[in-house]
């Protein structure tokens, strides 16, 4: 099939809501919008907020992290606030460890009710950023394998997204995998009760970095500490960008191994919260 890339000078208009937590997903939209060109990125923190229409596009992307085998709330609160303009070709692209179990499906579910369709669902499995009880963290070599593993997919995603090909989501739909996921998310919030667990040892410096960046601005620092508030949408941003290491979930998180990607930076984190 001819892509509409080469059939005309004018790349179809794109637009890619973004959500990230340790940049994986940000440089796989970033490598998507390149590949694309004529494409924007934008925040879907900050589109959350405003509210209303999308802008007119051929294309829009929904890209977030796996959290739970299903989406983290954040995206499910944006996609539930935003209407889209025209007819635009919708996909979602998610971004995992190893397994994406229903994300994308929970994602065409929650389209539908909105009646829209999602016209197709890509994952992409990235770096793992999950520091839990279970050392899941990749070596070198294993991100490596990923960085270009996912760089040979994307051609084939853009051509998928140019021609508008539909297809089903990626991942599992089976029962098993959505409960799978709903008990891990359990029990890591309400059981483990993550959330209220995450502090800052004596190793804070109170250089803000977990303030500036958090995306839901669920921290403050002030010269007495690092206080997190009840709307964390459990990213790991904090933990994985503090540059002294100093911030840990309990003492799970002691000694082990700390992640972003590398291309992206502390100035795109900020980026992506706003002002
Ligand atoms: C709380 C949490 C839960 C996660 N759950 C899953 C999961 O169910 N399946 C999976 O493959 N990866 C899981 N991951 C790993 C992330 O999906 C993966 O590292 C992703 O690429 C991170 O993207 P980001 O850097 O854009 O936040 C989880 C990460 C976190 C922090």
């Amino acid at each position: 099939m001819v892509s509409e890339k080469r059939e005309t000078d004018q790349p179809m208009k794109t637009i890619i809501y973004y959500f990230t937590g340790t940049g994986n997903t940000l440089a796989v939209a970033r490598e998507l919008a390149q590949e694309l060109g004529n494409t924007r990125l934008i925040p879907l923190r900050q589109a959350i907020y405003f509210g209303g229409y999308t802008p007119e596009a051929d294309a829009i992307g929904i890209a977030f992290p796996v959290h739970f085998l299903t989406m983290p709330d954040i995206v499910r609160t944006f996609v539930s606030n935003i209407l889209f303009t025209g007819d635009p070709f919708i996909f979602g692209l998610a971004t995992c460890g190893e397994r994406p179990g229903g994300a994308l499906f929970r994602l065409q579910e929650l389209m539908e009710e909105k009646r829209y369709s999602l016209s197709a669902g890509y994952a992409i499995m990235m770096p793992e950023n999950f520091i839990g009880p279970l050392n899941l963290m990749n070596d070198a070599g294993h991100r490596e394998e990923k960085f270009a593993a996912m760089k040979k997919r994307i051609p084939e995603i853009a051509d998928c997204i140019r021609n508008k090909k539909v297809s089903v989501p990626e991942g599992t739909n089976s029962g098993l995998w959505k409960w799978g996921g709903e008990v891990s998310k359990k029990l890591s919030t309400e059981v483990y009760n993550t959330p209220a667990k995450f502090h800052a040892t004596a190793a804070c410096n109170r250089c803000h970095a977990c303030q500036r960046i958090c995306p839901t601005r669920n921290i403050t620092v002030t010269k007495d500490g690092v206080r997190w508030g009840s709307d964390c949408t459990q990213c790991y941003a904090c933990i994985h960008w503090c540059p002294s290491e100093a911030i840990e979930i309990g003492s799970r998180t002691q000694g082990k191994m700390r992640y972003h990607h590398p291309d992206v930076t502390l100035g795109d984190m900020q980026e992506q919260r706003g002002e």
